[in-house]
């Protein structure tokens, strides 16, 4: 890791601190529902007061349309729920940074959704260096919005003296480094979700790293059309067939398993049923895996020496189809191997079906999760790299 700058090697003594989390966190009528990112966030918020630093913190929240305040979108809540988890008074300052620069007269300053400023989506300059203006440092700490170049995870570093990595972005790039750089063999990755289109980069990245893939969810029934079999009215992209056919050739090509659901649970006007998938008719709608395809991936994973697990593979939020995701969550929390998992529904079928304290590693992002598995260079973590 000595490639990178890191906070803990960086003198904040005394210093005024810009840090960028990602305080992206679900919520209802207003109500936080997870606060998971909250938490992840505050080792790093306390080792910077341990340093007697001013610290001023940004974050985004959702997605306002750029430049306008937005009240579902204000992180005051979040201000709220940081002061009641480090028992210390945040102060919440709601005047647009594009108005007035960071001062750091407080201790700890949350700064209101960096979003509902105009050139934070696309790193303007003028911006960054009203947001760097007074800092000595910036930490970037906000792994889950590192793919993303905005002002706030990306231009700010070039009018803050000094960069560096906080301690959760440092937890993520290590766990998720040593996937790729050491894994204990044999290495799986199970990747569900709705389409391949988005996945399609991660699957061809993977299929080089892995010694076995699942696919899970429409992903799978789009492979399922490029192995002819038929998918009824399930979820699948056709334009993708030809891009399933051509990993499908890789895995054989590489003696890489990427087994294929045998047997699926479908629903067809209103009825149930647990079918092979040779006799998966029309009208069938597939939404879960079936027992026969659970006992098998349960063996994959039993074996793995690593787990990487990215997507559910049925419609979960539904008991009717949750088997096939909830076996998954089971047997990857039960393996010996060592497991990873990153993404909102991936941790949401964990937190349900299992204890997430089983996993190893559970990373805070879901798109840059997936980035960072593309082996893409992420802006983010581009800015804390020592040059
Ligand atoms: C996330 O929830 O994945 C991150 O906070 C990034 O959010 P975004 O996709 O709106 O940039």
């Amino acid at each position: 890791m000595n490639y990178y700058n890191e906070l803990v090697n960086t003198d904040i003594q005394g210093r005024n601190v810009l840090l960028r989390e990602d305080l992206n966190v679900p919520t209802e009528n207003r109500e936080i529902v997870n606060d998971e990112r909250i938490r992840a966030a505050i080792p790093t918020i306390e080792y910077i007061l341990s340093q007697n630093a001013k610290l001023s913190i940004l974050s985004h929240f959702g997605r306002p349309k750029s430049g306008a305040f937005e009240k579902e979108f204000s992180l005051k809540i979040v201000a709220e729920r940081i002061s009641k988890i480090i028992d210390k008074e945040v102060h919440f300052e709601e005047i647009p940074i594009s108005e007035k620069s960071p001062d750091y007269r407080n201790e700890i300053t949350l700064y209101e959704n960096t979003r509902f400023l105009k050139g934070e989506t696309t790193g303007d300059d003028s911006l960054a260096k009203k947001m760097a203006k007074n800092c000595d440092v910036f930490v970037m700490d906000a792994f889950g919005t590192c793919h993303r170049k905005h002002c706030s995870t990306f231009t700010v570093s070039k009018y803050s003296p000094v960069t560096c990595g906080g301690l959760l972005l440092m937890e993520e790039i290590k766990n998720l480094e040593k996937i790729f750089n050491q894994p204990k063999k044999p290495l799986l990755a199970i990747i569900g979700g709705a389409k391949i289109s988005t996945k399609l980069n991660v699957l061809r990245e993977l299929i080089n790293k892995v010694d076995a893939i699942i696919v899970g969810g429409g992903i799978a029934n789009t492979f399922l059309l490029g192995s002819n079999f038929s998918v009824g009215n399930s979820l699948s992209e056709k334009s993708m067939v030809e891009n399933a056919k051509e990993i499908i050739k890789l895995a054989m090509e590489k003696n890489i398993q990427l087994p294929l659901p045998l047997d699926v649970v479908c629903e067809n006007q209103k009825q149930i049923n647990i079918k092979k998938v040779e006799d998966i008719i029309e009208n069938d709608i597939i939404k879960d895996i079936g027992p026969k395809t659970s006992l098998k991936y349960k063996k994959l994973i039993e074996e793995a020496g690593t787990i990487l697990w990215n997507g559910p593979v049925g419609m979960f939020e539904k008991s009717s189809f949750e088997s096939g995701t909830k076996n998954i969550a089971v047997s990857v929390c039960k393996s010996k191997g060592l497991s990873i998992a990153g993404g909102g529904d991936t941790i949401s079928a964990v937190q349900k079906f299992s204890n997430i304290d089983e996993i190893d590693y559970v990373s805070t992002g879901g798109g840059a999760f997936l980035k960072f598995l593309e082996g893409e260079e992420l802006p983010g973590i581009k800015i804390i790299k020592k040059l």
